[in-house]
């Protein structure tokens, strides 16, 4: 386990934010195509802001990383600014990932993006 950083594995070990949100105003999962596993966030928003988030992640220990330190870092953001993070931009807040495991960070700003898309268009009534 050398290969991850201190970061990867307290945030793998201690994840923040995980569950699951029942009356979300956004919600969104997207599946990894390379091994499959999948991850969920839910987002509440007031005032443009997220208000509360929290994620489901049915995958590898980066994966569960990921979704835990973009959960901290898109807490109390307006959703534009969150729109604004990059899979990369996390990574680098993990102080990095091994490279057979940059695929596993991809779906961390994926899901959140859509939840915020969900939110988006669930507002303006476009289903
Ligand atoms: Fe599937 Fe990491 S191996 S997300």
């Amino acid at each position: 386990m050398a290969f991850y950083s201190e970061k990867v594995m307290d945030h793998f070990a201690n994840p923040r934010n995980i569950g699951e949100i029942k009356d979300a105003d956004g919600i969104g999962e997207v599946g990894n195509p390379v091994c499959g596993d999948m991850m969920t966030f839910y987002i509440k928003v007031k005032d443009n802001k997220i208000e509360d988030v929290k994620f489901k992640t049915f995958g590898c220990g980066a994966a569960i990383a990921v979704s835990s330190m973009i959960s901290e870092m898109a807490l109390g953001k307006t959703v534009d600014k969150v729109l604004k993070i990059t899979n990369n931009d996390v990574a680098k807040a993990l102080g990095g990932l091994p490279p057979n495991k940059l695929h596993c960070s991809n779906l961390g700003a994926d899901a959140l993006h859509k939840a915020i898309q969900d939110y988006k268009n669930k507002k303006n009534n476009i289903f």
